[in-house]
């Protein structure tokens, strides 16, 4: 067999450590391991690369992706999915393993179910937002690296009696947010799914500084909806906008200041949390999805994902796995707002 593999979507720490996963089982079972470049990109335009084992070797810690990444989408682009099947026949590829988030995935979801491709899918996202499993490669690293900022501001923002304000990715759903918020003893967290008017969140920042406490640390999802937030701009291929260019953060700090009177300042963490080397846990994860991968494949069992339930690795349709975003339940919510204020 020849396997291919794509990395599609926004890049996460873990992307190489599958890539590594997936070519050592097939290597294992004698078939052959391409990679294809830049995403559905390269399946539309015929890029491929042969990966070996000096290829996938010495990737567990890089972060990135080998092969490259794009936003793009053939179901978009003249003709661009009548290509991907020549390209893909043309090249000898017999099984694909996608690994991507929700667009990535939506399409390989749709070629399986029209026109029966032989694709199965790896869950990756730093958002955690992908249904059908519980946590998704990469979201562990950018929580680790969200709550480390959110300690070192902790420590200036009480230096200098401040509100601290720091923008997190996250896109629609605000798991970012809640947990490095959880971890790193945030003070108010604002998320897309719990819109709490600003005028709630100004109060709670005024009893606490009420009670003594002459600094705050405010965590916000870029998603969370405020007025006076930027313009988002042009819509890429699968119809999103870019939320980090809505500047909530900033419009969030202004509005903290103007209503309270305390100095406020914001970081803006942006793709600082997709960069780097992949924590241990997420090392692990990416490493138990592209071995399921390659064992799916092996089956013939596509139109399947990998897909962590509680502890165990267990396999769920494409379909199922983005037929919706997984929101942060009120539960969640709940443990962050235990400390608000
Ligand atoms: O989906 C991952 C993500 O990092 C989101 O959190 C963010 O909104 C988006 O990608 C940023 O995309 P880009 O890399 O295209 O700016």
């Amino acid at each position: 067999m020849r396997v291919g593999v794509l990395t599609g979507g926004g890049d996460c720490p873990g992307l190489n450590a599958v890539i590594r996963a997936v070519g050592r089982r097939v290597m294992t079972h004698g078939h052959e391991f391409v990679g294809i470049r830049e995403g559905w990109h390269g399946l539309v335009e015929g890029i491929f690369e042969p990966l070996g084992p000096r290829e996938i070797s010495g990737l567990l810690p890089r972060g990135g992706t080998i092969i490259g990444t794009t936003r793009t989408n053939p179901y978009k682009l003249d003709g661009g999915v009548d290509k991907v099947q020549q390209n893909f026949s043309g090249a000898g590829l017999d099984a694909l393993v996608a690994i991507g988030g929700e667009d990535t995935l939506g399409v390989a979801a749709r070629l399986f179910e029209e026109r029966q491709f032989p694709v199965v899918g790896v869950p990756k996202t730093i958002d955690n937002d992908l249904s059908a499993t519980d946590y998704t490669f990469g979201f562990d690293t950018a929580v680790w690296i969200a709550t480390e900022a959110i300690d070192r501001l902790h420590t200036t923002a009480e230096s200098h009696n401040r509100v601290m304000v720091v923008e997190v990715m996250g896109r629609h759903t605000g798991w970012i947010a809640v947990m490095s918020g959880i971890a790193g003893g945030a003070d108010m967290i604002l998320i897309p799914e719990q819109p709490i008017p600003i005028e709630q969140a100004r109060d709670q920042l005024r009893r606490r500084h009420e009670r003594g406490k002459d600094f705050s640390i405010v965590v916000v999802s870029e998603g969370y909806e405020l007025d006076g937030a930027g313009d988002a701009g042009e819509l890429d291929q699968f119809g999103h906008v870019r939320l980090s260019q809505r500047g909530v953060g900033d419009a969030l700090a202004r509005e903290i200041e103007q209503r309270t009177g305390y100095e406020t300042r914001v970081t803006v963490l942006g793709h600082v949390q997709r960069g780097g080397s992949p924590t241990p846990r997420d090392r692990v994860l990416a490493t138990r999805f592209g071995l399921k991968a390659a064992d799916l494949v092996e089956s013939g069992s596509f139109g399947r994902m990998a897909a962590l339930r509680g502890d165990a690795i267990v396999d769920v349709s494409l379909a199922e796995a983005t037929s919706e975003l997984k929101t942060v339940p009120s539960s969640w919510y709940d443990v962050a707002r235990a400390f608000f204020g």
